[in-house]
């Protein structure tokens, strides 16, 4: 396959190189953030991943693929007593005391083990995450790596969770209380992207006089590969975890890449990508050419884009054909000083490839 390349690098040939194929900057950074970025804004995300590829494949009708395009909050009563968190109060149970790095909030969580199957991404943060992905929370009973991950196991399309101790009202605050007796509660957070101390902004707030902290805010990110639903009907794949995202030559002189897209409404879900590439060749057939050939989807790689750590979404490549993973060098760059990084990229390739032709 590089002979390609050196071909027209022998004979000179006037063949303009591929178009590139990663998702640039502006297109990335003007995506509106999705509203549920974690607890706070509700309790579970509805991400129904039938109907986010339906919605995703049918806007293709009206906006092609194309390389130049660029609170749920619970009804409560002044001063209600809150349910009891299960982890302890550090000291008197002031900010200061919460936050205080020697507690057994910060020991519990610098002591935690590992859970096998994930890889530790931060210990011992003051902050939750609030990033893309969010699926579920659960208040744990004690402080339980292990717990948080067989919840981030059980839920489909988990890749990653947040276990921290959070100081909380022991009453609804309200002018009558407003600095109740803390309690501690426990809570596991999972995302359907990888999580990392950069998304550990959630410091948390003011409840009237009374401030929510966090302490002792571990995250774990999952290793890859895991089970199902990676497979994808119509697809033969995924392949991989890949270095990078793909970045392919020129195919005899002709560029095989068809163009990108990225959601972040939803977990890393690389069936967006498959229904999208189905969608687009569709398009593209009923808009062939008169000589009947048009620019079938036959391969796509799925990935996530960090941004200095971020994910930014489930990034779809769309190409004519396969290739193989010697082609997937795009693992990121950099931009002035902001880092992106390609994780988690797979390639699936259409097990009955479509010629092209009517
Ligand atoms: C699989 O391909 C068939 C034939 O093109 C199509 O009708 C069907 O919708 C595809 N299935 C999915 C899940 O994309
Ligand atoms: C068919 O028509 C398209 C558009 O005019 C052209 O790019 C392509 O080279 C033609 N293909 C063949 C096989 O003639």
């Amino acid at each position: 396959m590089h002979s390609t390349l050196l071909i027209s690098a022998l004979c000179g040939l006037a063949i303009a190189a591929p178009k590139p194929q990663i998702i640039n900057v502006p297109v990335t950074d003007n995506l509106a953030l999705p509203g549920i970025l974690g607890p706070d804004d509700g309790t579970q995300s509805s991400y129904n991943p039938t109907k986010a590829a339906a919605a995703a494949a049918a806007a293709i009708q009206t906006n092609p693929v194309s390389v130049d395009k660029r609170d749920v909050l619970e009804k409560r009563d002044a001063c209600s007593a809150q349910a009891a968190g299960a982890g302890p109060v550090p000291g008197q149970g002031s900010v200061a005391d919460y936050l205080d790095q020697t507690n057994i909030l910060s020991t519990t969580a610098q002591g935690a083990p590992t859970p096998s199957g994930y890889t530790s991404s931060f210990t011992n943060l003051q902050g939750s995450i609030q990033q893309i992905g969010y699926l579920i929370y659960e208040n744990l009973p004690s402080y339980d790596v292990q717990a948080c991950a067989d919840l981030c196991s059980n839920v489909d399309f988990c890749l990653g969770f947040n276990i921290y101790h959070e100081r909380n009202p022991s009453q609804d605050p309200a002018a009558a209380c407003p600095d109740p007796a803390p309690t501690t509660n426990i809570k596991c957070s999972v995302y359907g992207y990888p999580v990392s101390a950069a998304s550990a902004t959630n410091t948390g707030q003011y409840l009237q006089a009374f401030q929510v902290v966090i302490a002792g805010s571990n995250g774990y990110s999952r290793d890859f590969p895991y089970p199902p639903p990676w497979s994808q009907t119509n697809f033969t794949g995924p392949n991989g975890p890949l270095n990078g995202a793909i970045n392919a030559p020129l195919d005899n002189g002709v560029d095989t890449y068809l163009g990108n897209r990225v959601y972040n409404d939803n977990p890393y879900d690389p069936s967006l990508c498959a229904a999208v590439c189905q969608a687009q060749t569709s398009y593209d057939r009923a808009t062939a050419a008169s000589n009947g050939t048009y620019k079938p989807c036959n391969f796509y790689t799925a990935y996530v884009l960090l941004k200095n750590d971020v994910p930014q979404g489930t990034h779809c490549g769309f190409y004519t054909r396969a290739w193989d993973a010697s082609y997937a060098s795009n693992t990121g760059y950099y931009d002035g000083s902001d880092v992106y990084k390609v994780v988690a990229s797979f390639t699936y390739t259409l097990t009955a490839p479509d010629s092209g032709h009517m």
